[in-house]
């Protein structure tokens, strides 16, 4: 309940992204907002003010001069009420009908009387955003403090393909919890790892694990939100980058150490969530090896161990590790906490199902020298906000 108490006030415009109104409306719900909903009249030909009312509980104005409307929340109240407007789908024209500061229509008019931050998110046919005029109006919004998110890019209604597409309802959503988030870690650098690494055998084949990265992205995201400037090291994963996080892309330990390294002096907080390969192939063949033999044997040797190189800096950043374990998950968590000379760690029993690599959900036990706080099974987007809830914590009363 990221949203809890927030109040949205949601313009939705006459695009065909109007429909995707509806689902933003439940999943602000689902985060604890209240919903109150203006249309132009454009919109309520791709979707209806009743279907919009049903879902927000509230009548949904969709003229600037209905006597009746104006009778319950006015529009100046409307737009004094809130604490963000979100203007979803924005098409061409009310982006350019804000940018000119008109009145002529109940979203522009809660632009114009709102003190709230205004959120804007673009919808409309590729060429439509590219041209110079939309660019311009958005980029002078965008200097006026307005914020815009998206679009995305893909296949649009129209059958073409480029950027113009609303976020989904989630992203947004998620984007929002972020815009409220507390910022307990402003003004703080902070470094993550994440991902698997590949240690390659030869130029075809290497070894991994099951590492997503969500844990990480999890954890960049919420320190973003949070306020911190994040640098996130990753291994390959299928994961978009969070909005505001400088992303590192590598493959082997010896590269993620190397990016860690290069950075780590400027850095507050570094949290090695990475699922590093402890072996690495001593010898990685030129060519592809060939099936010739019934069995085949490889000379491993140790990585370095990345966290325990950041924790024996002189200078070093606040350090905090992960511990994934199948057995004894508090025993092998506290050794190394200790043997690595760790700030904290947090461990988590991967044998769980559900829970640990590759799963949304996770569980964590967080140690530090003299306590522990066990963190109960969440979505990873939970579990990075508390984890980072507690680490911002000890670091003020350090
Ligand atoms: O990526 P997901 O699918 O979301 O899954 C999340 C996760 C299970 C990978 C994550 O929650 C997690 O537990 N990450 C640490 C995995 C791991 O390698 O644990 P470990 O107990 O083997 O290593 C202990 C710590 O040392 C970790 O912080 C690890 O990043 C670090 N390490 C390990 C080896 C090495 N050579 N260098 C390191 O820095």
């Amino acid at each position: 309940m990221n949203l809890k108490n927030k109040k949205v006030l949601l313009g939705i415009s006459g695009g065909i992204a109007a429909y995707k109104g509806a689902d933003l409306i439940r999943r602000l719900q689902d985060q604890g907002a209240e919903v109150r909903v203006v249309m132009s009249k454009g919109a309520t030909a791709f979707i209806t003010p009743l279907t919009l009312q049903a879902l927000s509980g509230h009548p949904v104005s969709t003229d600037l001069l209905d006597p009746a409307a104006e009778m319950g929340m006015g529009h100046i109240e409307l737009a004094r009420w809130a604490d963000v407007v979100v203007i979803a789908p924005a098409t061409a024209n009310v982006i350019a009908r804000i940018n000119a500061g008109m009145a002529d229509e109940l979203i522009t008019t809660a632009c114009l009387a709102t003190d709230a931050p205004v959120v804007i998110c673009p919808a409309m046919n590729q060429q439509m955003y590219l041209n110079i005029a939309t660019q311009e109006n958005l980029a002078n919004l965008s200097r006026r403090g307005y914020t815009i998110w998206g679009p995305d890019a893909g296949i649009q209604a129209c059958g073409e393909v480029g950027p113009g597409r609303m976020l989904q309802p989630l992203d947004i959503c998620a984007r929002l919890e972020q815009f409220f988030a507390p910022k307990l870690l402003a003004g703080q650098k902070i470094m993550i790892t994440a991902g698997p690494t590949r240690e390659a055998i030869d130029p075809v084949r290497y070894i991994s694990n099951h590492s997503s990265g969500k844990m990480g992205y999890a954890l960049a995201q919420a320190a973003a939100a949070m306020g911190a400037e994040v640098t996130l090291v990753s291994g390959p994963v299928n994961l978009a980058t969070p909005a505001g996080v400088t992303r590192i892309n590598v493959e082997s330990a010896e590269q993620m150490l190397h990016s860690v390294m290069q950075d780590i002096a400027q850095q507050h907080i570094f949290i090695g969530c990475a699922a590093v390969a402890d072996y690495k192939v001593k010898q990685v063949a030129d060519q592809k090896i060939k099936k010739s033999n019934a069995h085949m044997q490889l000379d491993m040797e140790r990585n370095p161990d990345i966290l325990a190189t950041v924790a024996q800096q002189q200078q070093r950043p606040f350090t905090v590790g992960f511990a994934a374990e199948t057995q004894d998950v508090a025993h092998y968590a506290m050794d190394k906490l200790k043997r690595k000379n760790l700030d904290m760690i947090a461990a988590n029993d991967v044998s769980i199902a559900g829970q640990g690599f590759n799963a949304d959900s996770n569980a964590l036990t967080v140690f530090w020298q003299d306590g522990q706080q066990a963190l109960a099974v969440a979505s990873k987007q939970a579990i990075a906000q508390q984890l980072l809830t507690l680490i911002a914590n000890r670091i003020k009363s350090s």
